[in-house]
């Protein structure tokens, strides 16, 4: 390795940037702002029927409660009381007379301590006319009730087609939702500056909604809201939108009092009033041929949305791009229904959408193998995406980077796959009470967003005159690692060391109308805007030393905190003090849009993704028969990150993904009552899980060959959704642990709770 190539800070695996002030806890989250004199504590009051009007709303003794200093509704909003992300104006900040879930904010009090304002919202008198709920997607199904169109995906004659195979299967799946469980909660404070400005400090993905939410409902021109993030102990998709609420809640009441407002949701209170995960139901049929190999496919998608649209469509459609997975489908009908239901509005979720899609099409698989008595892997390869014409997606793209022949024949290889499957029968056979299966799933996960013009992002650099940096860009740290994977870029872009980068907190007011920071494609989009803001300011600095020196553009390198030119050698900070004073600007923007993507909905035809991140999982597991409990005794895990750009923290999104995904297809368990309240709403009833439930042996592993045919940042690939569908291997080893229970596979719902594993063998032992 040359001496620059060890230097450099892109493709290394350098610690995350907050890692030690994580496990110090100097990591600064909005509550841990120091705060201000004055500050008022906001919580708000919720609906306690699913659906219904409200016939009074007597809030005289929340108004007249201890430290109570403000109470607002719906009616003390001036300007337009919509908070829905797209333009559906079918959500208000509170129930205005119509109350449509179990948990809707109805009113908000600003209070001098949190705990008054708590006490305080629990003395409102209200009374209902209750309206007959409904709350899951069969009763919306049969209601009739949807927040958007249905949508329709289709290529070829699938009916014919399954037809005219050999045989076929047909069944349903039900997919459970999933609550994100960040370890902070949603939190918002704002402070009221001049002119009736606010500065907004949120947990927040993104931040640029939240202003412009701000802004409308506050009636102010986006200019006067200033939103803030430095970043969010997770969010997993949960504050893609749905920060906005709590941050206009808070600007609204400092609006009311002239005082700084922070509101920080309680556990239990941001588990029943935020959305989580869609939970679907998918009706599948199928035809192959002996093979298995599959001629044609139908597929009915229905989404459980909860009360208003929010981000359901994208999600829906996101769900029926990845119908296919990773395989060839030669005839499709896919076909999409996005159920209203009064429970809280369903949003984002790592995946989003894209791992209930995926189940449905593995499930098949696991079908047509238990009906051709093979192994599953080999109906897998069967129908991966291959040479043209089995590289054309149901819209009608082309898949043109497959790697998973290669990558999952060589996982299948290093995990022993098969003998372990022998091993598998062997032990099923010889033991009655434990069951054990083995699955091998694959992972092709479409990058960009799908709304096409949402692929845009800017970034901000400056350098000081000591030729310290200092690095803004419009993505949000959750976690992910995404600040310290720029930061790279940007130190490798002036060749000095990482350390010389400083990172600092997102701001609406340095890099403005940003999208939110999601759908995996941070690092490729902030990273991208980042590196040309400072090819600009680095061009800037060629052209003194051209100038200054008579060299030639192309002897000029920086490397090593050091500028060469021709033979001689520099300090950074020295050439940038000359620059200054050469009176040349040492900041500059950068602005980056994803190519070659497009996508005609109405058609759903086109190309969507820029490329696809790849990866598979081997899981094997053991149920107990008697009691459904089940346990992953191994995984082995190959997951492309093209070429890293930073292997330490994409081996985190690749672990902590799978264990998460794990959580959401085994124990994670969202249930609401007959009367559409959530009854899971604290770690004690939903269990997510915990150091106990890793895997006895966890073998997870970037692949080495890994690379992108495309123009990404530094080759690489985005990571922080796909490994969540690795854990669709869990979910299958367990049907095939079913199966060798004697029990009905096509009986096995997510997630696979002890009830359900033992339901699904109680139903195979019934036929
Ligand atoms: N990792 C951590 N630690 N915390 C998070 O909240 N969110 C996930 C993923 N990984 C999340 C995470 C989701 S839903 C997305 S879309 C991506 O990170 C977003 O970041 P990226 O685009 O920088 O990968
Ligand atoms: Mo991630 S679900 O795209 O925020």
């Amino acid at each position: 390795m040359s001496d620059s190539a060890r230097d450099k800070a892109v493709h290394r695996a350098v610690a995350h940037d907050s890692a030690a002030k994580h496990v110090q806890g100097t990591a600064m989250y909005v509550d841990d702002i120091p705060e201000p004199r004055n500050l008022l504590h906001a919580y708000f009051g919720t609906s306690t029927v699913a659906h219904g009007r409200i016939k009074r709303l007597d809030l005289d003794r929340v108004r007249a409660a201890e430290g109570v200093k403000a109470v607002i509704t719906s009616a003390d909003i001036r300007g337009q009381d919509d908070i829905s992300p797209v333009h559906a104006a079918d959500e208000g900040v509170f129930a205005n007379d119509h109350v449509q879930f179990y948990g809707q904010p109805l009113f908000a009090v600003a209070a001098s301590s949190r705990d008054l304002a708590r006490r305080a919202v629990r003395l409102a008198g209200i009374e209902y006319e209750p309206e007959p709920a409904i709350v899951d997607i069969d009763a919306a199904l049969d209601a009739g009730l949807f927040v958007s169109e249905a949508h329709v995906m289709s290529r070829g004659d699938a009916e014919d087609a399954i037809c005219n195979s050999p045989a076929s299967v047909e069944g349903v799946l039900r997919t459970g939702g999933q609550d994100h469980f960040y370890l902070e909660g949603q939190v918002s404070m704002v402070i009221p500056v001049e002119d009736g400005d606010l500065q907004v400090y949120t947990s927040s993905q993104h931040p640029s909604e939240v202003q412009q939410t701000i802004a409308r409902v506050l009636d102010k021109p986006a200019n006067a809201v200033t939103v803030e993030v430095r970043r969010m102990g997770g969010a997993f998709g949960g504050k893609e939108t749905q920060a906005a609420q709590w941050a206009v809640i808070a600007a609204l009441l400092a609006e009311q009092t002239g005082r700084p407002v922070k509101l920080r949701l309680d556990r239990d209170d941001d588990m029943q009033s935020t959305g989580k995960r869609h939970d679907f139901i998918i009706r599948y049929q199928a035809g192959f041929d002996d093979q298995g190999r599959i001629n044609g496919i139908r597929f009915f998608h229905a989404a459980r949305c909860g009360m208003s649209s929010d981000l359901s469509a994208p999600i829906a459609d996101r769900a029926m791009f990845h119908a296919d997975n990773a395989y060839y489908l030669p005839a499709a009908h896919i076909e999409s229904h996005r159920c209203k239901t009064h429970t809280v509005s369903n949003t984002a979720f790592r995946g989003f959408g894209g791992p209930q899609g995926m189940m449905g099409i593995e499930r098949v698989i696991d079908e047509i193998a238990q009906h051709l008595g093979t192994d599953p892997w080999q109906v897998r390869r069967a129908n991966f995406y291959a040479e043209a014409p089995r590289n054309i997606t149901p819209y009608f793209m082309e898949v043109q980077d497959s790697v998973l022949d290669e990558l999952c024949s060589q996982l299948a290889d290093e995990s022993g796959y098969t003998a372990r499957r022998t091993d598998v029968m062997a032990f099923n056979e010889s033991n009655e009470i434990h069951k054990r299966g083995i699955a091998l799933t694959p992972v092709k996960f479409g990058i960009s967003f799908t709304t096409t013009f949402l692929n845009q992002a800017g970034a901000l650099v400056h350098v000081y005159k000591d030729g310290s940096i200092h690095l803004n860009h419009g993505g949000t740290e959750m976690g992910q690692g995404l600040m310290t994977k720029v930061a790279q870029v940007v130190a490798d872009e002036f060749g000095v060391p990482l350390a010389q980068v400083k990172i600092t907190a997102t701001t609406t007011a340095k890099v403005p109308n940003t999208t939110a920071t999601a759908a995996s494609a941070g690092s490729d989009m902030n990273g991208m805007a980042a590196r040309a803001a400072c090819r600009t300011i680095r061009e800037r600095i060629t052209d003194f030393l051209v100038d200054e020196q008579d060299v030639s553009r192309s002897d000029i390198h920086f490397e090593q905190g050091m500028v060469r030119y021709g033979p001689q050698s520099e300090a950074f900070a020295a050439i940038i003090e000359r620059v200054w004073m050469a009176r040349i600007s040492l900041s500059a923007t950068g602005f980056y849009k994803t190519p070659k993507i497009h996508y005609d909905r109405e058609q759903a035809r086109g190309r969507p993704f820029f490329y696809f991140a790849y990866g598979a999982a081997v899981s094997e597991v053991e149920i107990d028969t008697l009691t459904g409990e089940n346990r992953i005794l191994r995984v082995d895990i190959l997951h492309d990150t093209g070429q890293s750009l930073n292997p330490a923290v994409d081996m985190g999104q690749i672990e902590g993904g799978f264990v998460q995904g794990a959580g959401w297809l085994t124990s994670e368990e969202l249930w609401w009552d007959e009367k559409g309240q959530l009854r899971t709403h604290a770690p004690s009833t939903y269990k997510i899980p915990t150091c106990g439930d890793v895997p006895e042996e966890f073998h997870a592993r970037i692949w080495q060959q890994g690379c992108n045919r495309e123009e990404t940042i530094h080759k690489s690939k985005a990571v922080g959704e796909p490994p969540l569908m690795l854990a669709i291997s869990v979910f299958s080893a367990l049907g095939q642990a079913v199966v060798a229970a004697g029990g009905d596979l096509s009986s096995l719902d997510a997630p696979a709770t002890p009830e359900r594993i033992l339901n699904a063998i109680a139903a195979g032992r019934r036929d």
